[in-house]
C-alpha cells in the first residue's frame, strides 16, 4: 500500500491556492449561470441512487484538483487493500472487511482469491442465521423481538428495521434497549410476556457494561416472570460466542474481528433485521450494498460517487473550514439515518492523530447531525439559511412513497426541492431581517424506493464516503480509542457512588458525587 497524508501532497497547495482565488468566493448562481451543463456534469447515477452534487461549492477546476489529491495520497491503494483483506486497521492489527459480509458467495475477482476461506465462512454463517430468521418468523407464538446493543450493536440494525417497516412481517414487534439507563428496559419489559418474546443480546466483544447489564436484567426478569427455556428465547450476536455460552445463552451467531461495530449491521448484528424483512429481504439488503461495493471498487475516481461525496467533505472541511454537515432524509422512516451516521462518521473519523500517531495539522471529522425533513424545517432550518455559519446539508428523498394518502407525498417533495433550492438561490432583502444570503450548499441524494437494496446501497455509500475523508486525513478510521477513557473511569466513579469515597477526585467530580448521596 502507497499512501501519502495529504497535506503532504502536491495537490494540497495547489488546492490552497485554488481556494484563495476562486475557490472561497465560488457562486452557485453565476457557476450556473456561466454553465448551462453544470447539472450534468455535477449529477451522477450510482447504484440504486441518483446524486446531485452541483448545488455545491464547487467548479470543474476545484473538482480536478481533488481528484489529484485523491490520487496522490494513494486512495486507489488503500482502497485496493481494503478490498484485498489487508490488515488496515493498523493499531488492532486487523482487516477491515464488513464488504466481504455482503460478496456473493460465487463472486469472483482479482484480490479476493486469497479470500476464500473468509468468504465460505461467511456464507457458512449467514446460511443458518436466515434459517432462524425465518423460523422465529413462521413461529406465531413470539411475538416480539427485543435487541439489547448499543453503538454499532444498536443504532444499524434499528435504523434499517425503521426504515423499512413497509417491509415488516406484520404481527411482530421490535424493540431495541441500548442505554443502561433502567428506563429504557424497564419500559419495554412492562409491554412484553415471557412466552412470546426473544430476547437478542448483541455485542461484538460480549463485555460491554450497559449491553451486559441490560442482558442480565432481562434474563433475571425472564427467570422471575418463570421463563425457563432460555435457549428458545435467548439468543447471541457475537465474536464472543464462548462468553455469550458462559453467560448461559447457546442459541448465537458469529461474526469475526474484521468487522468494525459501526460497520456490521451486514453480520449477524443485523438478525433483528433479518426477521423483521425475511431472509430475501435481507439478501437483497446485501445486495444492494455489494452493488455500491463495486461501485466504489471500479468506477473510475471521477465517477464515482463515495469518491465524490468524500472528496467534497475535505474541501469543505480543510478549505472552506466547515464544521459540520447536517443530513436531512427526507423520510420519515429514516429517522434513525442521522443517529447512525454520527457513529459512522464521528466514531470512525473523530481522530487527532494519523495512522503513525502523529498530530494532523488540520480538521478531521466534522458534526454530523439533523432530522427528518420537514420537521427540520420547522425547528433548525431558520439557521441554515440566516445564521452565522454555512453548514453544508445532504438531503436524501425518495421518489415514490408506499402510502395511498392523497397529496402528501407531492407536498413531501416539493419541500425537500424548495429547501435545497432556497439555500441555493437566497433571497436579496435591504432591510437585513428577511435577507437570505442563498449559495449555502447542499447536495441531493434521490432513491426510486426506500427498499431493501437501496437502503443497503445507501449504507454503502456512507460508509465508503468516511472510508475516502479518512484515507486522505491519513488517520485510521477503524478504531474507537477514544471511547474507552470515559469507560475506565465510570468504573472507578461507580464505586465512588457506593463507597461515598471522594479522595483523589477532582473538585468538580466530588462535588457533584457528594450532591449525589446527600
Ligand atoms: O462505543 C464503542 C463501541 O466499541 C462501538 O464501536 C461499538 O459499536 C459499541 O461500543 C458496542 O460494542 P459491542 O458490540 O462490543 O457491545
Amino acid at each position: 500500500m502507497n499512501t501519502t497524508r495529504c497535506d503532504r501532497t502536491p495537490a494540497w497547495a495547489a488546492l490552497q491556492a485554488q481556494f484563495e482565488t476562486t475557490g472561497r468566493t465560488l457562486d452557485v448562481r453565476d457557476a450556473f449561470a456561466a454553465d448551462p451543463q453544470r447539472f450534468g456534469v455535477f449529477s451522477q447515477s450510482a447504484p440504486h441512487i441518483f446524486a446531485d452534487l452541483s448545488k455545491n461549492l464547487i467548479d470543474e477546476a476545484t473538482q480536478a484538483l481533488l481528484l489529484d489529491l485523491a490520487r496522490q495520497s494513494g486512495l486507489e491503494s488503500h482502497r485496493n487493500a481494503m478490498f484485498a483483506g489487508d490488515k488496515i486497521n493498523t493499531t488492532e492489527q486487523r482487516a477491515v472487511m464488513h464488504w466481504l459480509l455482503r460478496t456473493p458467495a460465487q463472486a469472483q475477482r482479482d484480490g479476493l482469491q486469497g479470500l476464500s476461506v473468509e468468504l465460505a465462512q461467511v456464507h457458512a454463517t449467514l446460511a443458518p442465521m436466515l434459517d432462524y430468521a425465518e423460523q422465529v418468523r413462521l413461529d406465531a407464538a413470539i411475538t416480539d423481538v427485543v435487541n439489547i446493543g448499543i453503538g454499532g450493536s444498536d443504532l444499524g440494525p434499528q435504523m434499517a428495521v425503521l426504515a423499512l417497516d413497509e417491509y415488516v412481517i406484520p404481527g411482530k414487534r421490535f424493540h431495541f434497549v441500548s442505554n443502561v439507563d433502567g428506563h429504557e428496559l424497564a419500559a419495554v419489559l412492562k409491554k412484553v410476556k415471557v412466552e412470546s418474546t426473544l430476547f437478542l443480546i448483541a455485542s461484538k466483544t460480549f463485555t460491554t457494561i450497559e449491553t451486559m447489564t441490560n442482558a442480565h436484567s432481562a434474563k433475571a426478569w425472564f427467570a422471575a416472570q418463570g421463563g425457563t427455556d432460555v435457549a428458545r428465547h435467548f439468543a447471541a450476536l457475537t465474536t464472543n460466542v464462548a462468553a455469550a455460552n458462559a453467560f448461559g445463552i447457546s442459541t448465537t451467531f458469529g461474526f469475526w474481528d474484521w468487522v468494525g461495530g459501526r460497520y456490521s449491521v451486514w453480520s449477524a448484528i443485523g438478525l433483528p433485521l433479518a426477521i423483521a424483512i425475511g431472509a430475501q429481504g435481507f439478501k437483497e439488503f446485501l445486495s444492494g450494498a455489494h452493488d455500491m461495493d463495486e461501485h466504489f471498487r471500479t468506477a473510475p475516481l471521477d465517477q464515482n460517487l463515495p469518491v465524490r461525496l468524500g472528496l467534497l467533505d475535505v474541501w469543505y472541511r480543510n478549505f472552506h473550514g466547515f464544521t459540520s454537515r447536517s443530513v436531512a432524509p427526507y423520510h420519515c422512516a429514516l429517522k434513525r439515518y442521522p443517529a447512525y451516521l454520527q457513529q459512522l462518521e464521528m466514531e470512525s473519523n473523530g481522530k487527532r492523530v494519523d495512522a503513525s500517531g502523529e498530530a494532523v495539522p488540520f480538521s478531521t471529522s466534522p458534526v454530523v447531525w439533523g432530522e427528518p425533513g420537514t420537521n427540520g424545517q420547522h425547528a433548525y432550518f431558520q439557521m441554515l439559511h440566516q445564521g452565522t455559519d454555512v453548514v453544508p446539508v445532504e438531503f436524501v428523498a425518495v421518489k415514490t412513497a408506499k402510502h395511498s394518502l392523497p397529496g402528501h407525498q407531492t407536498l413531501l417533495l416539493a419541500n425537500v426541492l424548495a429547501q435545497a433550492q432556497a439555500l441555493m438561490l437566497g433571497k436579496a432583502d435591504a432591510g437585513g431581517h428577511k435577507h437570505f444570503p442563498g449559495n449555502r450548499p447542499s447536495t441531493f441524494l434521490l432513491l426510486d424506493e426506500l427498499s431493501p437494496a437501496s437502503l443497503g446501497a445507501l449504507i454503502a455509500l456512507q460508509e465508503h464516503r468516511v472510508f475516502v475523508s479518512g484515507s486522505l486525513w491519513g488517520i485510521n478510521s477503524f478504531d474507537q480509542w477514544g471511547v474507552e477513557l470515559g469507560k475506565v473511569l465510570a468504573k472507578d466513579v461507580e464505586a465512588r457512588l457506593l463507597s461515598g469515597h471522594t479522595e483523589g477526585l477532582d473538585g468538580s467530580t466530588a462535588g457533584l458525587l457528594a450532591r449525589l448521596q446527600a
